[in-house]
């Protein structure tokens, strides 16, 4: 049997009931016997990018964000929508990433879970593109009234959501053998 593919999780939202960390959560019960999860959830003790701090003086939490990345198989991102835009912990995390090559032809999964999420899940898609992500079009999922899709005890109650996050696995799956 092939060892499982170590898929990373980033959650956009670090409150304590969000529907983007129940969703998560489901995701993990669904594609326990194919994936490693691994939750990466520093985005907040990040310290705020700035581009003079150059490799030899990094923070050492940027580091291991970068570390994590690199040896991840796969990424999921899971964000809402603040304000038309990515929450600023998520930006502020990818803008650390810029100037590596961390990303390059690295498999990566948006999913914006949020009220609206459009413009989000928009930028989303062109920052993690410009790096150099792997994107296949049926990994990319927007999730428009999320909180009616997904319960607080991390299980996806749309049957139209749960057939696509199940397709994206597989799809995932198949890509990484
Ligand atoms: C400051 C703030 C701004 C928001 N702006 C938007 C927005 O522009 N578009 C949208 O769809 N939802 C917006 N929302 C609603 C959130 O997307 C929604 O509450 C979502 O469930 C938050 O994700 P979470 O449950 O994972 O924390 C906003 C919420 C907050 C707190």
């Amino acid at each position: 049997m092939s060892a499982l593919k170590k898929m990373l999780l980033f959650s956009g939202s670090i409150r304590s009931n969000s529907v983007n960390a129940y969703l998560l959560k489901a995701i993990q019960t669904i594609g326990k016997d194919v994936f490693e999860f691994v939750n990466y959830s520093e985005l907040q003790n990040l310290p705020y990018f700035n581009p003079e701090i150059g490799d030899d003086h990094l923070p050492w939490e940027v580091e291991d964000l970068r570390n994590a990345i690199a040896s991840a198989d796969v990424l999921l991102i899971c964000t809402p929508e603040y304000v038309f835009s990515l929450p600023g912990i998520l930006k502020n995390a990818l803008e650390w990433t810029v100037s590596t090559m961390v990303f390059d032809m690295k498999p990566c999964i948006p999913i914006t879970a949020s009220s609206l999420g459009e413009k989000a899940h928009e930028s989303l898609l062109l920052i993690l593109r410009t790096m150099g992500a792997r994107i296949e079009d049926d990994w990319s999922i927007h999730i428009p009234g999320a909180k009616t899709k997904i319960s607080s005890h991390g299980e996806i109650t749309d049957s139209d959501l749960l057939h696509r996050i199940k397709q994206m696995l597989n799809s995932v799956s198949n890509a990484l053998n």
